[in-house]
């Protein structure tokens, strides 16, 4: 029977709402209804069975559709991200041998998943992930919704995810009627996204080196209907010097100290006509990848940094958080810095 179901699950056929029936020696194993006339293809004997109505959900996760080897359950990862449709898994060696039954597990569980990759980690300038195709449809495109904004993302050819939600939403909250912002190394765009639809920026420049990254961002621009974004494929290091912002958003963790004077640069002055109300100040959000217990040092270290590009700045980081845990040693951490312009 084992075999039978593992067979009608590798198929897509199971039924994830219904338990398995036994009478005498028989059992009924449920399938979903749109797939009888293939499991009969596949030489499968359909009956038609009622069967009881759960009292409460029979699986509480994609583990209850695995049958592994004895002691490797233990292994499986009790979370993954979901981007859109697109479920993407982490897995500790021992169960490599298993990683497509746990990507069909995946897709099988969940209605709205319709791929699953394996995720191999973050790599080079343009922080692509690298990814094995597991189960389901093998596209890495997906329109992935961050607080009812859409957000287009293609995996395999931008960064994106989806465990920066709760900080794209704390940055954008932050933002005043009639800011300029500048999205440093905005990627997809959710920082962007999320502050021109959410807030009343004046304008969001948001700007990354990698084209995909902003033609996803073009078109969830579109999808949205925001028009106070200018999207720039560029360098950051080399943005034109008119653009003038009183926030700026750093999100480059493991080498965005680099760029602190770029970023300064572009911090607002007001201008001699008086036209810029804004106070002499501007605010930076700046992250970085730190080990765990060094969050209260780099802040007193960063000020000094940020001192010491151009005389007569003040810097003061006036919050500081640990966005996510990185590896078991390390956090990425979030800084907002007031910065004094001379
Ligand atoms: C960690 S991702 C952050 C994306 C986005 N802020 C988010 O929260 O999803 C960093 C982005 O910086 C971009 N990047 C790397 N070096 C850059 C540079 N010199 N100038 C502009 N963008 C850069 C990468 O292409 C990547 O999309």
């Amino acid at each position: 029977m084992e075999e039978v179901r593992i067979k009608l699950s590798k198929e897509g056929l199971l039924s994830t709402f219904l338990r398995i029936e036994k009478e005498g020696d028989r059992a009924f194993i449920p399938i979903v209804e749109e797939g009888v006339e293939k499991a009969r293809a596949l030489g499968f004997e359909i009956s038609y069975h009622t069967f009881k109505a759960p009292e409460t959900p029979p699986r509480a996760s994609y583990r209850d559709l695995l049958d592994l080897p004895e002691g490797l359950e233990k292994h499986l990862p009790s979370s993954f991200d979901i981007i859109g449709g697109i479920a993407v898994i982490k897995l500790p060696e021992p169960l490599l041998p298993y990683k497509k039954e746990i990507g069909r597990a995946l897709v099988d569980f969940n209605p709205n998943i319709r791929s699953a990759y394996l995720d191999m980690g973050v790599t080079g300038d343009h922080r692509i992930r690298n990814l094995e195709h597991l189960a389901g449809e093998n596209s890495t495109r997906t329109v992935h919704v961050e607080y009812g904004v859409k957000i287009y993302v293609d995996l395999s050819k931008a960064y994106f995810s989806p465990r920066l939600a709760t900080e794209h939403m704390r940055v954008a909250e932050m933002v005043q009627d009639g800011e300029r912002v500048l999205d440093m190394f905005a990627g997809v765009g959710p920082f962007s996204l999320l502050i021109a639809k959410k807030r009343r920026p004046r304008v969001v420049y948001a700007v990354d080196i990698n084209p995909h990254a902003t033609d996803l961002l073009r078109e969830s621009v579109k999808a949205n209907r925001i028009t106070n974004i200018e999207i720039i494929t560029a360098d950051a290091r080399s943005l034109p010097p008119e653009i003038r912002a009183d926030r700026v958003i750093m999100n480059l963790p493991h080498s965005a100290r680099s760029f602190l004077p770029h970023a300064l640069r572009h911090l607002a002055r007001p201008s001699a006509a008086g036209e810029d109300t804004r106070e002499n100040r501007g605010i930076i959000h700046y992250y970085e990848i730190l080990p765990k217990d060094a969050m209260e040092p780099r802040a007193r270290e960063l000020e000094e940094e940020i001192r010491a590009v151009a005389a007569d700045i003040e810097a003061r980081v006036r919050n500081s958080r640990i966005v996510r845990q990185y590896s078991p040693s390390e956090v990425h951490a979030a800084f907002d810095v007031e910065v004094l312009l001379p």
